[in-house]
């Protein structure tokens, strides 16, 4: 999505009312998408994270502080139109940092987790996560503290509000 994003065209770049329209399907896709995993990140992975790697809180605190930041980001550009300037340069910014960020998961964390996680754990993580996908939320959500507990607690309810108004809208549809 993100490459398929980058290609453009943009407003800039002679994108027309049609392609802009799309292009602003896509970002709904991806923000949805974004926000469903980061969500189930913080509700399951960070909490093995934290638990299992030595290094555990360091990494986890670092993650999370940059999937806040582009929480932050995302929200912002959920409610521009691709044919705002802001949208574009939003949009590049989270492509950049989402880049940097999934490098860190693969590269700081995984490795290091993936030699001390029993295979039970990690079997359980993934069923936890793949089931967590129908009930995560659709939304950034940034000013909601990336807390496994408040997010399992208030999590289900924000998601039925995302889902709702996702609905009202025809957000991430067509
Ligand atoms: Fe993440
Ligand atoms: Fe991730």
């Amino acid at each position: 999505m993100l490459a398929e994003l980058e290609k453009g065209p943009t407003g800039a770049t002679g994108a027309g009312e049609d392609q802009l329209a799309l292009r602003k399907k896509m970002t709904e896709t991806l923000i949805i998408e974004e926000s469903r995993h980061e969500a189930l990140e913080e509700m399951y992975f960070w909490p093995a994270v934290r638990k299992h790697h030595s290094a555990g809180d360091t990494l986890a605190d670092e993650a999370t502080t940059q999937e806040q930041d582009a929480k932050h980001v995302l929200a912002e550009l959920d409610k521009l139109d691709a044919s705002d300037t802001r949208f574009e340069e939003l949009l590049g910014t989270f492509i950049g940092a989402a880049r940097e960020h999934i490098a860190f998961e693969e590269t700081q964390v995984w490795p290091g987790l993936r030699s001390v996680l029993p295979a039970e754990v990690a079997t359980e993580l993934g069923t936890k996560i793949a089931e967590g996908k129908k009930t995560a939320p659709t939304r950034p959500h940034p000013h909601t503290p990336a807390s496994p507990s408040v997010l399992k607690t208030a999590g289900p309810a924000v998601a039925a509000a995302d889902k709702a108004r996702d609905a009202v809208s025809g957000r991430g549809t067509g």
